[in-house]
């Protein structure tokens, strides 16, 4: 049997440049060796955006056009609406009862986050969001999650629960695996560590090519380079980090010429957005047909989360066998 891929994205908006590097890539990239699944993950989106449903439901046929467009082939990737998989919802209350509740309070992840949105008094859905990550993972028992760094707290959140899973009731699940992107995590231009949709610094994979212009036109660079004849140092520049990124072949010369200041940041940044929206043409370009045929986009969701239900049947069977809970 193949192996299995599973990787999801929180439908709370379109995704960006952050995702393409740390995740979307590698999908792409071994959609061909391995059984992909692609979670529309509304459930986790709703610990943070409750309040907001209209963009949830909205944002999860952004999330699948995203990742069509960026080159899923929807004959070998299967999309799958978390909420709809009552498999992720029984194996989350399962696997609750193995996680203490202070793990979850020191989860690294989780405590970035809670200071992102603000919360200073976690709900009990937020703070349990790993473990329903760990049920997504598990529910058709996948070898392989592609994902960014950030979410390796969370893959080792996953692979406890499944060991002590394991250890308690009898090997059932499979020990999944993260792959990491190669390419180091993607910063906001504006110099935040971290490109995200709540942070408002993202390039998102449907911006137009003046959106990405006037966004690139707005880095930060190096700060202590005031006139063109100054030196530059890429090393405080966030542009030159992007470079590095998305025009790797170019970078170590842009590099050189910026120390030398033979290059000013204007002519720089004109180098980067040509560069991103060669990237981006393609992926736009598919964008169109998906966006124009919606009602073949919400059929591949429902088919896809068919066929996710059937095989969570199977691992629950298995999943009750094991805890003595089968009559
Ligand atoms: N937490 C992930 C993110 O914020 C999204 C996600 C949900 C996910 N379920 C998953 C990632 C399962 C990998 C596997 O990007």
């Amino acid at each position: 049997m193949r192996k299995r891929i599973l990787t999801g994205d929180r439908t709370t908006g379109r995704l960006h440049l952050g995702h393409y590097i740390g995740s979307l890539q590698n999908r792409v990239r071994l959609q061909d060796e391995y059984e992909t699944f692609i979670l529309l993950a509304d459930v986790q989106a709703l610990t943070t955006h409750f309040d907001k449903p209209e963009l949830i439901n909205e944002s999860i046929y952004d999330v699948a056009i995203d990742n069509l467009s960026v080159g899923l082939d929807p004959e070998k990737a299967t999309l799958v609406q978390q909420s709809q998989v009552s498999a992720i919802a029984e194996l989350t209350v399962f696997y609750s009862m193995l996680v203490s509740v202070n793990a979850l309070r020191h989860n690294p992840t989780i405590k970035t986050e809670a200071k992102q949105y603000g919360y200073d008094d976690l709900s009990y859905g937020f703070l349990g969001y790993p473990v329903s990550q760990a049920a997504d993972i598990t529910f058709c028992n996948a070898d392989l999650v592609p994902v960014g760094d950030d979410q390796l707290p969370h893959m080792e959140q996953a692979r406890k629960i499944v060991r002590r899973f394991n250890d308690l009731y009898g090997e059932t699940i499979k020990i999944p695996k993260e792959l990491l992107s190669k390419t180091p995590r993607l910063a906001g231009l504006d110099g935040n560590s971290k490109m995200g949709k709540s942070l408002g610094n993202a390039i998102y994979l449907s911006d137009d090519e003046n959106t990405v212009i006037d966004k690139v036109k707005s880095a930060l660079t190096d700060t202590h380079r005031i006139a063109i004849s100054d030196k530059g140092n890429p090393d405080l520049c966030m542009v030159s980090q992007y470079q590095k990124s998305f025009n790797a072949e170019e970078y170590d010369n842009i590099c050189e010429m910026c120390r030398a200041a033979d290059i000013g940041c204007v002519a720089c940044k004109k180098v980067l957005y040509t560069k991103l929206n060669e990237i981006l043409a393609p992926i736009r370009e598919r964008r169109t047909f998906y966006e124009n045929r919606k009602e073949a986009v919400r059929e591949m969701i429902v088919t896809g989360t068919m066929k996710a239900n059937e095989i969570g049947a199977e691992t629950m069977q298995k999943v009750k066998h094991a805890m003595k809970i089968a009559l």
